[in-house]
């Protein structure tokens, strides 16, 4: 039993001084050493020899083994100083070479015209704020000239939020246009105001044309001896920076709760510059008649004014609204077939802008 051991002792050790790496040294343990290797399958057998030669056999039996154990982790340790020393030599590295940049992203093409169009109201002492998206009826619709029930509602498609009502607030809701950051800002604010509300909107409403969540930027002014005159002027002002200087805008009549008058705020299309025609007399394929649809816009109601303490005697103001995604990609001429795709996370479309 002893010399079978002593056979084996002999043979692993000659077999670990012709190892060369650490890779063959794991091999070789595994083989010579591993639960089934013969070594251990021998060692099982010192259960079956008389009592009286057990122990010492034994004995001998953990000598040998802590002797081989030994053997190895001396290999292995002069396997790794080796290795380490040559890695020395091979691999070194220059720390003075600029390393590599990590591939580096791009601000989403809706966050570049956030910045766009707040850098382009900045200009003309607008600040730009930020209101709640998730607010309460009363800042969504009811102060805005909206009571409960009114049908005019139905035109913001609104998520509601299953959420305990406000005792005097109402109901909470996504807000679904960043209108509801007029009385805020009117409660937040020393006067005169001049805001640029630039947030997440969201509307029970999904198609080729329309994302449920989506931005919009709100210009509000509050100010005494305001007229129509000024919100043409900063409309102008803005479609000229904004799309080009040979772009105008155009009020049309409209209806809102909130404003009065209200318009809905047309630009002259950058294709046919606001003739409706191309050269050789074909109809613009781009807009209708010469003009694109931008938003909404109007004089504040003085009912928005008194629900934001503010007395409609004294003062006045305009307010303009519409859609980040819609403006942006009338910017780029963008006519894709589906606005999804702006938040689809497609890397294909997104590195384009
Ligand atoms: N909030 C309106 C909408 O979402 C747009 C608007 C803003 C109209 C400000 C008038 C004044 O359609």
């Amino acid at each position: 039993m002893i010399d079978k051991l002593e056979a084996l002792r002999s043979r692993i050790a000659s077999a670990l001084a012709g190892v060369k790496n650490l890779h063959e040294l794991e091999a070789l343990e595994v083989a010579e050493l591993g639960r089934k290797s013969e070594f251990m399958l021998s060692l099982k057998g010192l259960g079956e020899l008389p009592p009286e030669q057990r122990r010492s056999a034994g004995q001998k039996a953990n000598e040998i083994k802590s002797g081989l154990e030994a053997a190895f982790a001396d290999k292995r340790q002069a396997l790794q100083e080796a290795s380490a020393g040559a890695l020395a030599e091979t691999e070194w590295i220059d720390t003075t070479v600029p390393g590599m940049p990590p591939p580096a992203g791009h601000l989403h093409l809706t966050t570049q015209a956030i910045d766009e169009i707040t850098e382009i109201f900045s200009r003309i002492g607008f600040y730009r704020v930020r209101h709640p998206e998730v607010d309460w009826d009363w800042y969504a619709f009811e102060s805005l000239n909206m009571p409960p029930d009114h049908p005019a509602r139905d035109e913001w498609e609104t998520f509601f939020i299953d959420a305990p009502p406000h005792p005097r607030l109402g109901r909470m809701v996504l807000t679904p246009h960043t209108s509801s950051g007029q009385v805020r800002e009117m409660e937040r604010r020393p006067l005169p105001i001049r805001m640029i509300g630039i947030s997440k909107c969201y509307r029970r409403q999904m198609d080729v044309s329309h994302v449920p969540m989506f931005h919009q930027f709100e210009g509000l002014l509050i100010d005494k001896g305001i007229s129509v005159t000024h919100l043409k002027g900063v409309l102008d002002y803005f479609a000229r920076t904004y799309f080009g200087p040979d772009r105008k805008t155009r009020l049309r009549p409209f209806h809102f709760r909130f404003t009065e008058p209200s318009f809905e705020v047309d630009i002259s299309c950058g294709i046919c510059h606001g003739t409706g025609r191309l050269e050789a007399g074909v109809k613009c394929r781009l807009c209708k008649d010469g003009w694109l649809e931008l938003g909404g816009a109007g004089m504040i109601h003085p009912n928005v004014l008194t629900a934001g303490k503010i007395d409609p005697e004294q003062w006045g103001g305009f307010a303009f609204g519409w859609g980040v995604e819609r403006t942006m990609m009338m910017k780029a001429g963008l006519q894709i077939p589906d606005i999804r795709e702006v938040y689809k996370s497609d890397f294909r479309f997104l590195r384009q802008f």
